[in-house]
């Protein structure tokens, strides 16, 4: 590729660090979406210096405009063609924060695989996925795309995502780099402030695991990090990715537009003050603007260090190139390939599986669930029939062939109104149950949807305790983008599934989990607050000095009008089958760090219902040369019993299950006292050495 790169002028350079949409190809559109070319200042002739295409209609439209680009360039360097394949291109899967709930990563990998079939016979070469930003405040719209609160579950479903996507060769872009799920107050495009400490042991975890999982691109964040958008962020970009971690061929691009709203940010003063800016810092393509393409050359006069920046991101670009394999094939895409894909029993059972197995049940009074086929139920409210159950960033997901939960349930009694008095009363008070369907809009949540009150709509809670009256038996399926404040009708609802957003199969694995042909396995991957003025309220918090013990006394961290307690914590989730922890046991509680103990656990499924248990194991590092959180996941299994059934499980303590970043941002482990939990089980164990030795 340096031999390409030296053949290149220094337009065509800039052009490869240049994405935009494919409508400005198009004449007799450019005119009419996003504005025209000349608000992106360039004419119709330079178009044909791009580097890549943000976004595509599927095989067909790419190669029209392959073909109309190397006719028209002079570098013949082939457009790369990337786009948000996040949870399904055409077959939709679970949304990223439901399928973290499944807490089972081999499946989330497959769907993913199964995404890149799909995503490479569109013609997309690149995915912007996964997203791995760590979140704790479900007012920010974006918690959807994420895979929740807890660091070592963002770093294993990032890590498998991306890996699921570069075996099938599609390449990953994780992204956004860095910590924009900490955006102040839930808002999205917010603020972002955390200390060098909190990025590294927790909010870059994401980034790490997609990194090792095989992502070859970086996008960054919208966000300030350090008062400096990551966008033109040289310590974030270069100094963090490249020179820390080692990813030098990492190619590293902005997020829509970002580049040159480091001016809105006050930080950069024009276009080529934000070109030199993010060309210095690490960024190699700016997407959706064109301020590299048309100010970087006058630059170069004044700073030499500018020329060698834009050769190292061209080569990194080529280089990716050549990877994604498009100087043998640029017209990769296959509509006939797509429509097997998108038809066959593999791709849908995947999409299912992961449906079912992301499923939370947060209530089951007097096991009135699974449901009994005999008993006649009502089914209500506006999910009843409603086939827009894709959720947010559904690509080319097609909701019209979705089918709806009406399709699978025979019912005595079908309404999809929202108000009781849209209800035939006389109906409903000859059936057994009531299944009712309620929650969020598909598009109350994504980007920019933030929310200052994420309550249960009151028209939503009204209904519920009316229908409560009744007397019947009421299931409520739960739909939405977030976790939801639920504290007001729980008492009311005998069971509540919540589902987020499941994809194309999302009806069939309700409909089959109502009725316990499969039994719910999914944990909460983010906390359920009892009341918004709790928020950030997650599990994995730090001790404070004045501990709320509920012994009385008035100065120690506590509400004066709420509980510090979220209505359901992270890890939470019931099944049909009954799980019971028996022995903790562990090989050695003093050690070093040369033998390493092993946690078995032995659990019986005491139940007549096989089902799947997530085994978690949390360690607390009791004192250290920082302060600690009072647990932290670090391992975790999901285990298939039989009816029945006892099993032990072990868990061999590895290294990193101990070390964290300390003050100096040295990765170590500290000699001293652990917990080690399981369930409500716990055990201390021991690093021997002296009080302050640390091992790195
Ligand atoms: C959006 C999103 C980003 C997405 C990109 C391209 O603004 O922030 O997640 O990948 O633009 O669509």
């Amino acid at each position: 590729m340096k031999e390409l790169l030296k053949k290149l002028t220094l337009k065509e350079k800039l052009g490869q660090l240049t994405q935009l949409a494919p409508h400005f190809f198009n004449e007799q559109l450019k005119a009419k979406l996003y504005g025209k070319i000349k608000d992106l200042e360039i004419n119709y002739e330079e178009l044909f210096y791009l580097g890549s295409i943000l976004g595509i209609g599927g095989p067909k439209e790419k190669k029209e405009l392959q073909d109309l680009y190397l006719k028209n360039s002079k570098s013949k360097i082939p457009l790369l063609f990337m786009g948000d394949v996040i949870h399904g291109c055409k077959t939709i899967y679970p949304v990223p924060l439901a399928q973290a709930c499944s807490f089972n990563v081999e499946l989330v990998k497959e769907n993913a695989k199964m995404a890149a079939r799909e995503a490479k016979a569109f013609g997309l070469d690149v995915t912007f996925s996964p997203m791995s930003d760590l979140v704790r405040d479900p007012r920010w719209g974006r918690v959807i795309e994420s895979y929740g609160e807890d660091p070592y579950l963002n770093y294993s479903f990032s890590k498998a995502t991306a890996k699921g996507y570069q075996e099938e060769g599609l390449i990953s872009c994780v992204k956004h780099f860095a910590a924009y799920g900490l955006s102040e107050a839930g808002r999205d495009y917010n603020t972002v402030d955390l200390s060098r400490v909190n990025l590294f042991n927790y909010y870059l975890s994401g980034y790490q695991g997609a990194l090792e999982g095989g992502s070859e691109m970086v996008m960054t964040a919208f966000n300030t990090f350090e008062y400096l958008p990551a966008t033109i962020n040289r310590y974030l970009l270069t100094n963090i990715i490249r020179e820390n971690w080692g990813y030098d061929e990492a190619v590293i691009i902005a997020d829509y537009d970002a580049l040159l709203q480091t001016k809105a940010h006050g930080v950069t003063k024009d276009d080529k003050d934000a070109a030199v800016k993010g060309i210095l810092a690490g960024l190699d393509i700016e997407m959706a603007s064109t301020a590299y393409l048309r100010t970087l050359e006058a630059a170069i006069k004044k700073d030499k260090r500018i020329i060698k920046a834009i050769d190292e991101a061209v080569l990194r670009v080529l280089k990716l190139k050549e990877k994604a394999n498009l100087f043998n094939n640029a017209f990769s895409g296959d509509d006939k390939l797509l429509a097997e894909l998108i038809n066959s029993k593999e791709h849908q059972n995947l999409s299912y599986q992961l449906a079912v197995e992301s499923v939370v049940l947060l209530k089951n009074e007097n096991n009135i669930l699974p449901l009994n086929k005999n008993i006649k139920v009502a089914l209500l409210g506006n999910y009843a029939t409603s086939n827009d159950l894709l959720g947010a960033w559904s690509w080319y997901g097609d909701t019209s062939q979705t089918k709806a939960l009406n399709d699978f349930f025979e019912v005595e009694y079908l309404s999809n109104g929202e108000d009781y008095q849209d209800y035939d009363l006389e109906k409903i008070k000859k059936i057994e149950a009531i299944i009712l369907t309620l929650g969020e809009e598909a598009k109350e949540s994504g980007e920019a949807r933030s929310k200052a009150n994420i309550n249960l709509k009151y028209s939503q809670v009204k209904l519920i305790k009316k229908l409560k009256k009744l007397g019947k038996p009421l299931i409520l399926i739960l739909f939405s983008g977030r976790p939801l404040i639920l504290t007001e009708i729980i008492k009311d609802v005998d069971a509540l599934f919540n589902v987020f957003f499941l994809g194309s199969n999302s009806s069939k694995a309700i409909y089959d989990l109502v009725y316990g042909s499969v039994n719910p396995s999914g944990k909460l991957a983010m906390t359920f607050p009892r009341s918004v003025g709790q928020i950030p309220l997650y599990y994995n918090h730090l001790r404070t000095g004045r501990p709320f013990l509920n012994d009385g006394n008035p100065y120690s961290s506590h509400y004066l009008d709420e509980k510090n307690e979220p209505l359901f914590p992270f890890g939470f989730g019931l099944s049909y089958s009954s799980f019971v922890y028996e022995d903790l046991k562990i090989d050695k509680s003093s050690f070093t760090l040369d033998e390493l103990p092993t946690i078995k656990i032995t659990i019986l499924n005491e139940s007549k219902f096989a089902g799947k248990e997530v085994v978690m194991l949390f360690i607390k590092d009791e004192i250290a040369s920082i302060s600690r959180p009072v647990k932290e996941l670090k391992q975790f299994k999901k285990v298939s019993f039989q009816a029945g059934e006892r099993k032990e499980i072990s868990f061999k303590l590895k290294y990193q299950d101990l070390a964290f970043y300390n003050q100096d941002l040295n990765y170590q482990v500290e000699a001293g006292d652990f917990l080690v939990m399981v369930a409500d089980k716990s055990l201390k164990i021991t690093l021997k050495g002296d009080e302050n030795e640390d091992f790195k």
